[in-house]
């Protein structure tokens, strides 16, 4: 059960927003920079193309003048773009020209040596060589002759412009900001709707628990009937035991559990037969033993239903005694379920102080005293001194009180403990 559902909710929304956060602001940054790759090559083909074209001419007619003529105009081109150096190949992969911006030529020499052999493809390549923050493209470009063989290829280095790297550098950071954001507003907008959705679901438990109840009361008053008495016992015990386990300090779940036990702690009943059942006189031996198989046969009817297993070990134990000579399964002291052994000083309190068809009520000294004797044999010792110590109060609010206001201060304890 969660106590503070808002510090559970906050904690793992936060934790939500924070995973999404990073996987999501990852994948933006890592489309970031696809996308400032993809527009570095497009650049770097763009600016190659120029030369290309002069290339191409050239080799057609490879004279030393139109060497010597395309060598100054790629220099000169070279010192326009940003390009850093471009070494043109012929067909037998010798270098023919090459041109260096000579405000950057040095840099060449500090990028990375590793890179792909470009020299067997018939496609344009480009490889990324990053240098600090810097980028920079190495871009191989094959040239065709007319016949559609390749007549040499161009070799060169692009350098990204700065002002791209560190426009695109700034659109990502927007993005991851922009992504944190939304994710966090997602986040804040999923809280009031869980915690609505969480009060919704606690309403429809307590329904449910309710219902169960109902039905709870209603299997006790049928046990009842069948044994010729009347809701009030069930009643009577239950709110004893509620009270002993206050003392206690059960636990919720431990006071449904002897709750649910007090009003079913019979129900194994149903099984003996009438003769048995309700016979007027003394029960024989045997007659007895088939009467102690109630509390087993209680276990089976409630092993069916998974919201009444709580309360076995009250229907499966009451009738054990602390030193081992109770019934069905002979458990002694503690290893009898402490639930069963405060409804087993309870219920043997009502009989006394009861009427029933052979006996008339004892009084409470009378019953104070069978119990005080029985401390130690046949209820746990602790037990009954806690019960002793407020048996009087006790007598005075359940002993002789009517059905219905016992049933009023049941309804109370139902709402403290199942809600
Ligand atoms: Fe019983």
């Amino acid at each position: 059960m969660i106590d503070n559902i808002h510090k559970w909710l906050i904690l793992r929304l936060t934790l939500v927003w924070l995973v999404l956060s990073l996987v999501v602001g990852g994948l933006v940054n890592y489309i970031g920079h696809i996308r400032l790759d993809n527009h570095v090559v497009d650049m770097a083909r763009a600016e190659t193309s120029h030369y290309t074209a002069d290339f191409t001419a050239y080799l057609k007619s490879p004279t030393p003048q139109a060497l010597a003529l395309f060598s100054r105009k790629i220099q000169t081109l070279i010192e326009k773009d940003h390009l850093i150096v471009v070494e043109f190949y012929g067909a037998d992969s010798k270098k023919v020209t090459e041109a260096f911006k000579s405000s950057v030529a040095e840099v060449e020499t500090r990028l990375p040596k590793h890179g792909t052999e470009f020299t067997n493809t018939s496609k344009i390549l480009c490889e990324k060589l990053t240098l600090g923050q810097e980028i920079f493209m190495r871009v191989f470009v094959p040239i065709f002759d007319d016949a559609g063989l390749r007549s040499g290829y161009l070799e060169g280095i692009y350098h990204a412009p700065n002002d791209i790297v560190v426009q695109n550098k700034r659109e990502s950071l927007w993005a991851l900001i922009l992504v944190v954001v939304v994710m966090f507003v997602i986040t804040l907008a999923l809280y009031p709707l869980i915690i609505r959705l969480d009060r919704k679901l606690l309403e429809y438990a307590h329904i449910l628990a309710l219902t169960n109840i109902g039905m709870l009361k209603v299997l006790g008053s049928a046990i009842a009937k069948r044994d010729s008495d009347t809701n009030i016992h069930n009643f009577r015990v239950a709110l004893y035991s509620v009270r002993l386990g206050e003392k206690l300090h059960l636990s919720n779940t431990a006071m449904q559990g002897l709750i649910k036990g007090a009003f079913l702690h019979d129900v194994g009943k149903i099984a003996i037969t009438d003769a048995i059942l309700l016979k007027p006189g003394k029960l024989t031996s045997e007659e007895f033993e088939t009467m102690k198989t109630h509390v087993s046969h209680g276990g089976d009817i409630l092993c069916s239903y998974d919201w009444l297993q709580d309360a076995d070990e009250v229907v499966r134990y009451h009738h054990e005694k602390f030193n081992g000579s109770g019934y069905l399964s002979g458990l002694k002291g503690e290893d009898i379920p402490l639930n069963a052994r405060i409804f087993a000083v309870v219920d043997v309190f009502d009989a006394l102080t009861s009427r029933r068809p052979y006996k008339e009520p004892f009084n409470l000294e009378t019953s104070v005293g069978i119990i005080r004797e029985a401390r130690g044999s046949h209820f746990d010792p602790a037990i009954t001194d806690l019960f002793l110590e407020q048996v009087e109060a006790l007598y005075a609010e359940i002993c002789n009180e009517d059905e219905p206001l016992l049933h009023g201060k049941l309804e109370e304890c139902i709402k403290t403990y199942f809600r």
